[in-house]
């Protein structure tokens, strides 16, 4: 299940922890899971300013539902997809210098003479993912500018580690972007709006948030690492459930593994590892009800054996529903 209202709540605490700067959700991959369209939706209802995408795809996808608030396309698009980026009202990212040629030739072809199309640049400050090193982006910047097509609408980069919040590579980015955008400010190029934190960034490094933190994990009601859990209050926005296939009651000394004192009631869901829920999401896998299940009735003779009053072989367990647990 998906609880958009949990988008919402966890859209209004990371709004409000970010204080000066704008939220942008980051909604690609299909928005982590859980359907890009309707957590933009729900983001952008909740106060989110920007959307961020992997693809340009991710970005069409978002248009066709009737989204025009602005989208940062994350990665630098393949360069026979900027046309479409630019029909498509994207801001597209880019570091590498043949890219701006192509951006700029797709805005002339497509917008004419007139076209102004914002578009940012990364550089990669420790992350190694993508983006250019901090020693070519006042080149790139100026070929930017040089292009009357296009404009610099901001600089970003990614942080590696910040959800560990002892390592020092975090303070070491922020101030190798610093050092970035006061090269390009002594060389008179305005950078834009400037953005660094992701959401391990934007909760546990103040220093970070700048103009615009770009939430993804913390979105969907994760924190980014143990160590952060409850610094924002998050609600999970994914759960599965999964009815109880079958319910007993294990005493001290009855199970190979378990040996419970007092006895512990258990129900066996239906959806487990052969379904594909591994993992920590299968041991938060909650028992449910199983309606008008003919079995229960039979057995119980109250029609209440989910909810820890029968075992399905008419012993008490006398404990409650809150008690069962998954059982794979
Ligand atoms: C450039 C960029 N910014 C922000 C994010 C969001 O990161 P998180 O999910 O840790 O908030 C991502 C996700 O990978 C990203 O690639």
């Amino acid at each position: 299940m998906v609880d958009l209202d949990a988008v919402s709540h966890n859209v209004s605490e990371l709004v409000a922890l970010a204080g000066g700067a704008q939220l942008l959700a980051v909604v690609k991959a299909d928005g982590y899971g859980h359907g890009a369209v309707p957590v933009a939706q729900a983001a952008i209802e909740a106060g989110a300013k920007w959307l961020g995408v992997a693809m340009v795809e991710e970005g069409a996808q978002l248009r066709d539902a009737g989204i025009t608030e602005p989208i940062l396309v994350l990665s630098e698009p393949s360069l026979d997809s900027f046309e479409d980026a630019f029909d498509l009202e994207l801001t597209p990212t880019i570091y590498h210098r043949d890219a701006v040629h192509v951006a700029a030739a797709a805005a002339l072809g497509r917008g004419g003479s007139s076209a102004r199309w914002a578009v940012q640049l990364k550089v990669d400050t420790g992350m190694h993912r993508v983006g250019m090193s901090p020693a070519e982006v006042r080149d790139v910047a100026a070929d930017v500018l040089a292009s009357e097509a296009l404009v610099l609408g901001g600089v970003f980069s990614h942080l590696a580690v910040a959800d560990d919040p002892g390592r020092p590579e975090t303070d070491e980015q922020v101030q190798r972007f610093e050092r970035v955008l006061a090269t390009l400010r002594d060389a008179g190029i305005d950078p834009g709006i400037t953005h660094i934190a992701n959401s391990a960034g934007a909760i546990a490094h103040p220093r970070t948030r700048r103009d615009l933190v770009r939430c993804g994990i913390s979105l969907y009601g994760i924190a980014p690492s143990p160590a952060l859990t409850g610094m924002v209050e998050l609600r999970p926005v994914m759960s599965v459930t999964a009815e109880v296939s079958h319910t007993l009651t294990v005493h001290a000394g009855g199970g190979h593994r378990l040996r419970p004192d007092p006895p512990l009631r258990r129900g066996h869901p239906c959806r487990g590892a052969s379904c594909g829920v591994r993992g920590r999401s299968a041991s938060q896998l909650r028992p449910r009800r199983r309606r008008g299940d003919p079995r229960r009735r039979a057995s119980g003779g109250s029609g209440s054996g989910h909810d820890g009053s029968d075992d399905g072989g008419g012993r008490t367990a006398g404990r409650d529903r809150g008690d069962h647990r998954p059982t794979w």
